[in-house]
Parts: structure tokens; C-alpha cells; sequence
């Protein structure tokens, strides 16, 4: 077992130089192999509803749905910090973004993530005051924008909103905050000018932590997203156990001699006996 990573050890992994590595996940078996992987931060993210759960987009994921994957990995996390989206439209105001957080917190997480800057500010202000750890997200915010464009910051005005929502979150109190789709010198930018850590995906090299969706690197779905790296192919890995215990199936070679429970003659005979009757 691992030290165990708390809110504030992000800070000081920031400090150290140590880079922070953050996957999402959304069951209990993964949860239970990332953390022995050493995963620093293990994230329930909304995107539980398009890899998962067959929803069309992230503004379909409800809080329940949040609270029962939550409560899956956290049965799985020992070692690493675990934290949990708010959902769309789940912290609209700062009491209902205080009602599901501590609905999420009771489920087991210890941060929570909404995305936004300046817009959530009262928000991640009201649970801060409350003692709930707030990790914003910015650039590419999945949530709301839902346009072709994949990146958000190549135009200087939108670099400047990445910034100063940035910024914004860690004056709000916020322990850090992810960069999606940000260009990776405006991610740097920000990185080098705030000493809250960033975490980013898809926002280049030199963020102080990078996430990726488990799904995306372990090569589930196809990814036409630039910034993944695919480790495995776990899809061809699924489909040809399937197709082979089907194949065996058809041909009747499962299950196998080893794979039976026996019956003691004697008693097979008493059973035997008794529906002959
Ligand atoms: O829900 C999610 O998977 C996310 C990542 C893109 C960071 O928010």
C-alpha cells in the first residue's frame, strides 16, 4: 500500500516538482487496479455517461449517477486521493452546489470538480467555506461547450479567459484546477504563474499533472483525439475472449470436466430413488 494522497499533498507534489498522475474511473474493479498502479488522484468524471453508460452526451449524467459510481471506487481506493464530478447543472447556485457536494462527499470523495472560472467563483467559494476541496476545470469544458472546435485558448482572448478563470478558482480557494484542450504554451502560462497545480488533458508537456480517460488510453473506443496516448488495445482484447467463449459454446467445448461439481454416487442413487417414485 501506497502513502496516501491527500488534497493538500497536490500542493506539495507541485512544490517537489513531482508530476501528478490522475486517471478517471467509474467501477470497482478499475478503481482496485489503479490505485495498486500507483494512480495518484482516481476521478469519478461525468464522462462515466458516454463511456459507460451509453448517453450521448455529458449533460445527460444525473447526480444519482454520480453517487452510485462514486460509491463503487471508493470501496477500491486505498491509497490514492478520490474525487467526483458535480454534473451538469448540479451547482447552479451555491447552496445546490453545497446540497450534491455533500451528497458526493457522503458517498466517499474527498474533491469534488465543476468546471468553470469566474462564472462559479461563489460556488467553489461556498464550498470551500464548508470544507469541501474544490478542483475547477478549464479550456474545453465538456459540460457546456459542445461546438467542433477542439481546442480553447489558441486565440489570445480566450487564452486571457483561461488565465484569469484560473486564477479566479485559486483565489476562490480551489486546490487545483485541469486544463482541457488548452494549447501548451498558454497551459505553461498559466502553470508557471499559479502555485496551484494544473492537471492537464490535452494542454501539453508542461502542466504539473496530466489526466487521461482510462477508456480512451486503454483503447476501448477508438480515440480521434490527439492528445491520447493508447496503452492497450483492451477492445480486440474483449472481442477475442468473446468471440472464443461463444465459439466454445457453439462447439461444446465449455464447460470442461474441470469446471463441474460432482455429486457422491450415494447420494445421487438417494436422489435418484426419490424421483423414481
Ligand atoms: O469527466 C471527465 O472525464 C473529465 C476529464 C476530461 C478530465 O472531466
Amino acid at each position: 500500500m501506497g502513502t496516501r494522497v491527500k488534497p493538500e499533498t497536490l500542493a506539495l507534489m507541485k512544490q517537489r516538482g513531482e508530476s501528478i498522475a490522475m486517471l478517471t474511473c467509474y467501477d470497482h474493479p478499475t478503481a482496485v487496479f489503479q490505485d495498486a498502479a500507483g494512480v495518484d488522484v482516481i476521478f469519478v468524471g461525468d464522462s462515466v455517461g458516454v463511456n459507460v453508460l451509453g448517453y450521448k452526451s455529458p449533460q445527460q449524467v444525473t447526480m444519482n449517477d454520480m453517487l452510485h459510481h462514486t460509491r463503487a471506487v471508493r470501496r477500491g481506493v486505498v491509497s490514492a486521493l478520490l474525487m467526483a464530478d458535480l454534473p451538469y447543472r448540479s451547482y447552479e447556485t451555491p447552496e445546490q452546489a453545497l446540497e450534491n457536494a455533500r451528497q458526493l462527499v457522503s458517498a466517499g470523495t474527498e474533491v469534488v470538480k465543476l468546471e468553470g472560472g469566474r462564472n462559479i467563483m461563489p460556488q467553489v467559494e461556498a464550498l470551500v467555506a464548508e470544507g469541501i476541496p474544490v478542483v475547477g476545470h478549464v479550456g474545453y469544458t465538456p459540460q457546456t461547450r459542445t461546438g467542433k472546435r477542439p481546442v480553447f485558448g489558441d486565440r489570445a482572448e480566450e487564452a486571457l479567459d483561461v488565465l484569469y478563470d484560473a486564477d479566479a478558482l485559486a483565489s476562490a480557494g480551489a486546490l487545483a484546477v485541469v486544463l482541457e484542450c488548452v494549447p501548451e504554451r498558454v497551459a505553461e502560462v498559466v502553470t508557471r504563474r499559479l502555485s496551484m497545480p494544473t492537471i492537464g488533458i490535452g494542454a501539453g508537456r508542461v502542466c504539473d499533472g496530466q489526466v487521461l480517460v482510462a477508456h480512451d488510453m486503454l483503447g476501448v473506443y477508438k480515440s480521434h483525439y490527439r492528445f491520447v496516448k493508447t496503452y492497450t488495445d483492451l477492445k480486440r482484447v474483449m472481442h477475442q475472449a468473446f468471440a472464443a467463449y461463444v465459439a466454445d459454446i457453439k462447439a461444446h467445448r465449455f464447460p470442461e470436466d474441470r469446471h463441474r461439481f460432482k455429486i457422491k454416487s450415494a447420494e445421487l442413487r438417494r436422489f435418484r430413488a426419490q424421483i423414481d417414485e
